[in-house]
């Protein structure tokens, strides 16, 4: 087991930032504080779970980074112990507000998928998290993430596009950056979120409240299955970010401004694609514009 020196509440950007702390080999016990359902009427359930650690642990992360799930048991094919998981941090560096430092929270829907037998398959990490009881303790590794990070000054505006679960690591960005996290950031903070449905909208009293607080967190919505373009097509996020393009791209043309996107594997294609246009159309290089954010770190992508 790693130990570090360093204070568990407050992790200013002057801390190192932390790595694999803890490795599959000599995991952390953590124990779980709660563990909500957090879209009742969806047919896809999520979870928002809290995990407690001990601050003698030296485990910290920073806002953006993820953390490994080692689920129990082996893998009935190769009869080894199941891989880690990777689930991005929810809760601010400062750690679950309800809950203070030394604890971390994950976001987790439960995956299933149906077999080449027509059978229903669960996916085993997220469905040990989803059926963890309070009490129970969880293997746990990380953090990791080097570069889906805040931006090193807290009033740059930041674009945040998530689809599903990507909302992790934006939920945790916004309450550090707005929620009395610590950052107080007078920067704008524009998030899209896209699910199928209004009963997939995670967080959702949250973000009003922060919405309504503070006037520059602005929420966006994009729900496929209840909503059209005006071609008639489901209204996926990029379509939002098109329809939005008159603010957006003044928005990208800060020169501080740091676009992150997470979620669904393949969500970043649309999303490039109505960003292209909508900077052609404003008489931009979408390439120049592109190239030069992720030079300058401030272009980044998780997808899943
Ligand atoms: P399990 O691993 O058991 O099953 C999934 C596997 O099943 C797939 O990898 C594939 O091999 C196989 N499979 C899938 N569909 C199949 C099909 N139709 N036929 C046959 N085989 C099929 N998740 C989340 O809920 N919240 C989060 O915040 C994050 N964050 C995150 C960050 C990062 C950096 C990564 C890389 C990933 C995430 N994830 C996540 C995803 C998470 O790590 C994990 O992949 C999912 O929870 C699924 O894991 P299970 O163990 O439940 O499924």
């Amino acid at each position: 087991m790693m130990m570090m020196s360093m204070a568990t509440s407050e992790h200013p950007a002057s801390s190192p930032l932390p790595s694999n702390l803890y490795k599959p080999t000599a995991p952390l016990t953590a124990t779980v504080v709660e563990n909500t359902r957090i879209n009742p009427n969806s047919a896809n359930a999520v979870h928002h779970v809290v995990l407690q650690y001990p601050e003698a642990s030296g485990f910290y992360y920073v806002d953006g980074q993820s953390l490994g799930v080692l689920p129990p048991g082996q893998d009935a094919a190769t009869g080894k112990a199941h891989k880690l998981r990777l689930y991005s941090i929810a809760s601010p560096s400062t750690g679950e507000a309800a809950y203070g430092p030394n604890s971390v929270t994950l976001c987790v829907k439960r995956f299933s998928y149906t077999n080449e037998a027509g059978e229903q398959v669960l996916g085993v990490c997220s469905n040990y998290i989803g059926d963890l009881k309070v009490g129970d303790t969880v293997q746990a590794t990380g953090p990791v993430g080097k570069s889906f990070l805040l931006p090193s000054n807290p009033h740059a505006p930041i674009l945040m596009i998530a689809t599903g679960t990507g909302i992790a690591p934006f939920r945790a960005f916004l309450q550090r950056r707005h929620g009395g996290q610590g950052l107080n950031s007078q920067g704008e903070s524009l998030l899209v979120f896209g699910a199928q449905y209004t009963t997939d909208y995670l967080y959702q009293s949250e973000l009003e409240a922060l919405q309504a607080k503070h006037p520059q967190v602005q929420v966006l919505t994009a729900f496929s299955r209840e909503q059209q373009t005006e071609q008639g097509e489901r209204l996926y996020v990029q379509h939002r970010l098109y329809q939005e393009r008159a603010r957006l791209i003044p928005f990208l043309q800060h020169p501080e401004a740091t676009l992150y996107i997470c979620g669904l594997r393949g969500m970043e294609e649309g999303i490039e694609q109505a960003l292209a246009q909508a900077a052609t159309e404003a008489g931009l290089c979408y390439d120049t514009l592109k190239t030069s954010m992720k030079a300058e770190g401030r272009w980044h992508v998780e997808v899943y």
